[in-house]
């Protein structure tokens, strides 16, 4: 049955708004909120990295759409219960899996802030866009990129490398491509990267209309960079055939094992060849804050474009992926679409022209640029960068520690943060799957796996600055303990610890 809108003049009152009834029992409420979450971080080493989720947990988020208000403090009490004990772990500084940071208490508050705020960041002239250009200049400025570079947020690298692949596409085939489709040209357009590189730029070629078999995978060479002569020959092989090569993706810190393309030869290539060059950084981009790591990732300041994501070695807390492009016209020009009800003036609350929103898919917007910021500021780099190169000397520690214990095995060189090894068994895969597993459920630490020529790897990314060595000794024990008893034929009794 449909309900007209009743025609009577509207009520009035406080009762008619979602702000509270009391403003002090909201207060009171969250003081408690803010207490918890601090105690949550201050006594993170007293809970297991992960647990597992039982039954009744899952149960409650199946629950029917909540048709009457409930108390707050109920609901708190359900996040208390069942959220908070099975979150996923990265706070933890046993947390090595895959590339995740551990967050801070500073971006903690910073996100409750930008809450409070609630700016939408699309666009229009307000304090929080020039926070976000802020953070575009300073990082302008880590890049040494020129003047007329231009930046903004994301939720993550896989989406700053898609909009790279947008703007490299509109660089290669123009603004008409934009309301003309691809085209015949289009198809003939083909992207190079290594084997080694994330699987989302596979996605973006797919995503952005070319195929992800439009993306050339490159030979590797033995520290897991591009073969750059392989890659000189297959543009030159793909030229002959009538293909129009026109993006180079290099990586600066490889999801498996850490590696970095000779980016100064891919920059010189890519100039050569008259290519767009683009580097993923998901995480390593931040090691030009670190005077020890920064040599290693010389070119990028060459790059056409960079992405990266703060959420990472940065420690904002999640999302905060960034993309930086050189040349801030051709950024613009992937995106920008003018609107009547977006219309642009030279005062009032619509001037500030470029907007955002001329940088990228989104017209909604959150103020991801306020963690970040607050980072930034109540950090400083040096310190950040030190935090990041002390989780490459941790890296290089429990690289020690498997070098020395004949049960253990290297399986790739570590070049920054990350470790690839195993525990030496008959059928190494299926135990070191388990070993993995196991270590998760225990509640010690969290690594996670992955394939190096078919074989699989313990993978430990050393990405939270509160990890330290006696982390990194209890993976290592953690390890030998289920590794002795997986080969033993007794299996383990899992134990949340
Ligand atoms: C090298 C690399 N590229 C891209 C990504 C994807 O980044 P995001 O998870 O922020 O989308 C990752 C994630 O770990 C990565 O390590």
């Amino acid at each position: 049955m449909t309900r007209t809108l009743r025609e009577a003049p509207p009520q009035t009152g406080s009762n008619q708004t979602l702000d509270p009834q009391s403003w002090d029992d909201i207060r009171a409420q969250g003081h408690r909120m803010l207490d918890d979450m601090i105690d949550y971080i201050a006594d993170i080493r007293d809970r297991p990295v992960w647990r597992p989720i039982p039954e009744e947990a899952r149960a409650r988020f199946r629950a029917e759409l909540p048709r009457q208000a409930c108390d707050l403090g109920e609901v708190y009490r359900e996040f208390a219960d069942y959220i908070v004990p099975y979150a996923t772990g990265n706070v933890h500084p046993g947390f090595m899996g895959w590339v995740h940071g551990g967050g801070t208490a500073v971006g903690m508050l910073a996100e409750m802030l930008a809450a409070g705020l609630n700016a939408n960041l699309g666009g229009r002239d307000h304090i929080p866009i020039e926070v976000e250009r802020q953070i575009v200049e300073w990082t302008r400025a880590m890049f040494g990129f020129p003047r007329e570079a231009s930046g903004i947020f994301v939720t993550g690298t896989s989406m700053a490398n898609l909009m790279a692949v947008w703007v490299a596409r509109t660089a290669a085939l123009g603004q008409t491509a934009r309301q003309q489709g691809v085209g015949g040209e289009g198809a003939l357009l083909t992207a190079y990267a290594s084997t080694a590189a994330h699987g989302c730029i596979a996605k973006a070629m797919d995503l952005a209309g070319f195929g992800s078999d439009a993306l050339r995978s490159v030979a590797v060479d033995r520290s897991h960079s591009i073969d750059v002569a392989a890659l000189r020959a297959q543009i030159a092989r793909d030229r002959e055939i009538g293909l129009k090569p026109f993006l180079v993706v290099g990586s600066a810190g490889t999801v498996d094992v850490g590696a970095i393309d000779d980016l100064k030869a891919l920059s010189a290539l890519c100039r050569e060849e008259n290519l767009w060059f683009h580097v993923d950084g998901a995480y390593g981009a931040l090691g030009v804050l670190s005077p020890a790591l920064a040599p290693r990732l010389a070119g990028l300041e060459d790059a056409d474009s960079i992405a990266l994501d703060f959420h990472k070695w940065g420690q904002v807390p999640y999302d905060a992926g960034f993309l930086i492009v050189r040349d801030g016209q051709q950024h613009r020009d992937a995106f920008s679409a003018p609107a009547a009800y977006l219309r642009r003036e030279t005062r009032g609350l619509a001037a500030g022209s470029p907007w955002p929103c001329d940088l990228g898919p989104d017209l909604s917007r959150g103020f991801r640029a306020l963690k970040t910021w607050f980072t930034l500021k109540a950090y400083g780099t040096e310190k950040l960068g030190a935090m990041i190169e002390r989780t490459c000397t941790l890296a290089g520690y429990l690289k020690a520690r498997i070098l020395a214990e004949p049960r253990l095995e290297l399986m790739a060189p570590v070049q920054l943060n990350i470790v690839c090894f195993r525990y030496r068994a008959a059928n190494a895969n299926v135990v070191n799957g388990d070993i993995v597993i196991d270590i998760q459920e225990s509640g010690v630490a969290a690594p996670s796996t992955t394939l190096l020529d078919g074989q699989l790897a313990i993978r430990a990314a050393i990405v939270n600055h509160r990890t330290d060595v006696g982390d990194i000794d209890a993976l290592i024990s953690a390890v030998l303990d289920f590794g002795a008893r997986r080969t033993s034929g007794d299996g383990p009794a899992p134990e949340v610890g």
